[in-house]
């Protein structure tokens, strides 16, 4: 049976322009002349990098400054700031009278004004929300249409690089005058009764005299359930179906459940399909025990995320974000936050199968601002429409068990802003009564005092460790949560000596150290937040700032050009893990071993000066080697907290040649072994992709890791060199990132230079079917060389 209502995704045959034209929503305008793109799309991400796009001289209040310094890289340097306009003709042979249609908008930044044939159809306020605009009256039925977006971004409206233009889907439903409505079905799973889960339907809907048929299929495609006709309440279509047995959602075991829904006519006739994925999944947050899900207490290992894609900017690609969860899965993280604004759907889906929960969150800005052009200007007008919008659109994704109406908003001061936050955490509720409301609250001693804290249904406390045990009595909750935590700074393959721990460090090579031991004046070290997950049942979990660097924000040295993007990651700009993804892997990634050591083995220069080590593993003890000397054992204590989480050697000399690493386990028996070497000069190149086979379908895109070995196969990780990149075949190149937050060597050109020692180049389906060839060569190096493959989706 084929389905009433289509949608065609508006992808191809863009043109896009940054030139002002005042008249270009017109039909008879000439766009000929400019730039054909797709979308998503991102206009700034192509740089190049200048600090005069985004200089800015500003006191971060955040921040604790109270003097205005020059601010350069905040936005991370890219030319997103000004007006861009958008043109698509495109016709919908469906579309005959009778029929409705909708225009919908997952994102677009910003402030999108939408002309449909020469008249203004509609316009948004943030650049993150999902909007649609009913476009029944002036869509055409059987001749072109010309649609065109004007987007306007203005300076100082972001705190980190927001990216410009239609970075997210566009598309077109049209459907029959009976039909459901947009968003408008409500999927929940309340309870169990006995061996079965009920599943509840609420559906809106138009037209009249029809019915609705629901098949539950399970992960196979059989069916599981079927319910015949509903009733109607408030309005919407009402089933409850009952699914025997279920398989239940977790991120260890992501279960996904189809309901099929149908619409009849009163004559039967078939008028309206949904095919909407779900999960049978329960949660409970209750005082001292925490949170728990389908009843086993469960704690969040969870990581902030932004938006940006690093080097593909914030065009949205489903390849890439699955990348970044394949990535965090490996590391043991169960939990996503999308700081500081509206996730993309295709986050949300593949959240949903890979298994993540989700801590969906909607503003950094309510009425006070942030900064000066930031979401206050919208507040009033928007903050409703945006939060309904953002609920009914994701609302049956299985992975999000959590809503935070805000992120350190200055409205925690003044008694509007409790009003503030109860009004949003109503709008919340009544959008959705089966999950809690947060907000991310750096003003503890405030909350505290006012109010603020209390009304909250989960308190989320950013940093701040040594205010939990405050926080947890003064709250009635029963529970904390780590909404944002650690916010410690490091720059992959990159050690600073003396080893100490320090705040605010800065050094002249505008890199931070490995050794994890910096952090901000505001933030902390990973261990300190481990200890309180450990040690305090009632902490629900931590959301660690962040899972990878991101475009802007260049602390500390947002006052130091060319710093551009953020030091935060527990992974860099191009994925690559920094040491700290092997800190918190071996205590989040229960499943798999972790041996890991620190630093790198090539310190010409700092013979016989103390070089310590560090280990980052899951066993209790381990021996350290130099050149076959032991440095003696060990063990994991609780005299300091790295002492409680880090193997640490710190009084070994630097020699050249072998460290090696010997762990223990709980019997004292040796477990596993792992070495590090010095290497010699670079010799070859060498190419590893994440995945050999991508899909012929013009999207997926192969991340290719780029190193440098010695004669006998060491890993450079000093290596500079400039690559030079070749693809061919059933792919094109892309871009290419070396995590190397200083560099003003754009993207998307064909070369780049290693950062310690590395580089991801990324290669993207043109869609052709067949090999794809990936040369990378460099001056005095051997050539490195690849075959993957794209096959037929
Ligand atoms: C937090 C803020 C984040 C980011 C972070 C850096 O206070 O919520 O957006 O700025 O600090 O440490």
């Amino acid at each position: 049976m084929m389905s009433q209502s289509t949608t065609v995704v508006l992808k191809d045959n863009w043109r896009f322009s940054k030139e002002v034209k005042e008249d270009a929503f017109s039909v008879d305008f000439d766009a000929s002349g400019w730039e054909k793109v797709s979308v998503p799309h991102d206009w700034a991400i192509y740089g190049p990098f200048d600090k005069e796009w985004d200089k800015q001289v500003a006191a971060i209040e955040q921040n604790g400054e109270k003097i205005p310094t020059e601010k350069t890289g905040r936005t991370g340097a890219l030319p997103h700031i000004g007006t861009g306009w958008y043109r698509n003709t495109f016709s919908v042979p469906e579309f005959k009278k009778g029929k409705k249609a909708v225009l919908v908008f997952e994102g677009a930044m910003s402030e999108p004004q939408v002309f449909l044939n020469g008249k203004k159809i509609g316009e948004w306020g943030y650049g993150y929300s999902y909007f649609y605009i009913d476009i029944t009256e002036s869509l055409k039925s059987g001749s072109e249409n010309v649609l065109a977006v004007k987007l306007t971004n203005l300076p100082f409206s972001s705190r980190w690089y927001p990216g410009a233009g239609l970075y997210r889907k566009v598309s077109i439903v049209v459907r029959e005058q009976e039909s459901f409505a947009q968003w408008g079905t409500f999927i929940t799973t309340p309870e169990m009764r006995g061996n079965n889960a009920v599943v509840d339907i609420k559906a809106e809907f138009h037209g009249r005299n029809v019915s609705m048929v629901t098949h539950i299929k399970d992960a196979d495609n059989k069916i599981v359930a079927t319910q015949k006709g509903a009733e109607t309440a408030d309005g919407k279509l009402h089933q409850i179906i009952s699914v025997a047995q279920p398989h239940l959602w977790s991120p260890e075991t992501p279960y996904l459940y189809k309901a099929v829904i149908r619409l009849f006519a009163a004559d039967g006739t078939l008028k309206d399909e949904q095919n909407i994925k779900f999960g049978i999944r329960f949660i409970k947050y209750e005082p001292h025990k925490g949170f728990s899900l389908n009843g086993k207490v469960t704690k969040f290992k969870g990581v902030c995320l932004h938006h940006d894609l690093g080097p593909l900017g914030v065009a949205v690609n489903k390849a890439a974000l699955r990348r970044q969860l394949t990535i965090l899965k490996d590391m043991g993280c169960n939990a996503i936050r999308s700081s500081h604004n509206m996730p993309s759907f295709e986050q949300l889906e593949l959240a949903d199968e890979m298994g993540f929960m989700f801590l969906a969150e909607s503003f950094d800005e309510w009425a006070k601002p942030k900064v000066k052009n930031g979401y206050h200007r919208f507040f009033e007008q928007y903050a409703e429409k945006d939060i309904v919008n953002l609920v009914r659109a994701t609302r049956n994704h299985p992975c999000i068990v959590m809503w935070s109406s805000g992120n350190e908003v200055p409205d925690q001061y003044g008694a509007e802003g409790l009003t503030r936050a109860k009004f949003l955490q109503d709008v919340f509720h009544r959008e959705d009564p089966t999950r809690p409301v947060t907000v991310g609250m750096d003003q503890v001693k405030q909350t505290m005092a006012s109010g603020f804290g209390s009304l909250l249904d989960i308190p989320g406390l950013n940093y701040r460790v040594h205010l939990y045990e405050e926080a947890y009595k003064a709250f009635p909750q029963g529970f904390i949560l780590g909404s944002e935590t650690a916010s410690t700074v490091s720059s992959r393959g990159i050690y600073k000596f003396p080893v100490v721990q320090q705040k605010e460090k800065q050094y002249d090579d505008l890199q931070c150290s490995s050794y994890d031991l910096e952090a901000c004046s505001w933030s902390n070290v990973p261990d300190e937040d481990f200890v309180l997950q450990d040690d305090k049942p009632w902490v629900i979990g931590e959301f660690v700032w962040t899972g990878f660097d991101y475009l802007g924000e260049p602390t500390p040295y947002d006052e130091k050009w060319p710093s551009r993007s953020s030091y935060f990651g527990i992974s860099d700009l191009a994925g690559l893990p920094k040491d700290r993804f092997y800190l918190y892997r071996s205590r989040w990634n229960t499943k798999d071993k972790t041996l890991h050591i620190l630093p790198h083995w090539n310190w010409k220069g700092r013979e016989g000066e103390i070089t310590p080590v560090f280990v980052y593993t899951t066993y209790d003890s381990a021996e350290l080697f130099v050149n076959g000397k032991s440095m003696g054992v060990q063990k994991k204590n609780n005299s300091t907290p790295q002492n409680r989480y880090r193997l640490m050697w710190n009084d070994v000399k630097y020699e050249p040649g072998v460290i090696k690493v010997i762990a223990f386990d709980s019997y004292g028996k040796k477990a596993a072994e792992s070495e590090v070497k010095t290497a010699e000069e670079p010799y070859k190149i060498v190419l590893e992709a994440d995945r050999r086979t991508i899909d012929a379908d013009g999207e997926d895109i192969a991340y290719i890791t780029v190193s440098v070995v010695d004669k006998n196969g060491v890993t450079c990780p000093l290596a500079d060199n400039e690559m030079k990149f070749k693809v061919s075949g059933a792919a094109d190149y892309r871009a290419a990132c070396n995590g190397d937050a200083t560099s003003l060597q754009v993207f998307h050109k064909d070369t780049m230079k290693l950062f310690s020692g590395k580089l991801v180049v990324l290669v993207k389906s043109n869609k052709k079917i067949g090999p794809i060839n990936i040369e990378v060569s460099a001056h005095n190096l051997r050539t490195g060389n690849l075959r993957i493959s794209a096959k037929q989706i």
